[in-house]
């Protein structure tokens, strides 16, 4: 990895606090979250909630792996962000303000070097998924 992504890494793990879902080995923590993507439409997709119809997952979208995005333009349930550039501005602000928005987003206050850091973090974080062994069944 390049110096940039070592640093990006650690911003990922650390200050940038991605690593609140962004975790285990394919990098998500496999449940869902209110970033508030699209939730300034005029009828916004509810996400989670259409499916438990709880209060909590309104808008909230399952977190995706963060492995070989480099590839997976665009980003987002909606596709409405283009670049991992654009993406890491919009956890930087904060995310979409909503009622519902996940307690984990926060403005970040990153520096344009930092922001550069993580894009090559994940630029980095290209390649096969690491494979995950589920425990064997019993044989008795
Ligand atoms: C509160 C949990 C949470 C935190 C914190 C978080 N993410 Fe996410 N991330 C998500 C969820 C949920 C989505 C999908 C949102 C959607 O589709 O509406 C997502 C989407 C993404 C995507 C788009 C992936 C794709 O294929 O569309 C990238 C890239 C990403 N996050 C990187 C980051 C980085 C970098 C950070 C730290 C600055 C971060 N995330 C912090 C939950 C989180």
């Amino acid at each position: 990895m390049s110096e940039s992504a070592v640093r990006g890494r650690d911003l990922f793990f650390g200050k940038a606090q991605c690593t609140a879902c962004h975790v285990g080995p394919n990098l998500t923590d496999e449940t869902y979250r209110n970033l508030g993507v699209g939730m300034d439409a005029e009828e916004p997709d509810l996400g989670r909630y259409v499916v438990t119809k709880a209060e909590k997952d309104k808008g909230a979208f399952k977190t995706p792996t963060v492995r070989n995005a480099e590839q997976t333009a665009p980003y987002m349930h909606d596709g409405s962000v283009a670049t991992l550039e654009e993406v890491v501005a919009w956890y930087d602000k904060g995310g979409h303000p909503n009622p519902w928005l996940d307690d984990k987003v926060v403005p970040l206050n990153l520096s344009a070097q930092e922001k550069t850091d993580l894009v090559e973090f994940m630029k980095a974080c290209s390649g096969p998924f690491p494979p995950v062994e589920t425990a064997r069944l019993p044989v008795d």
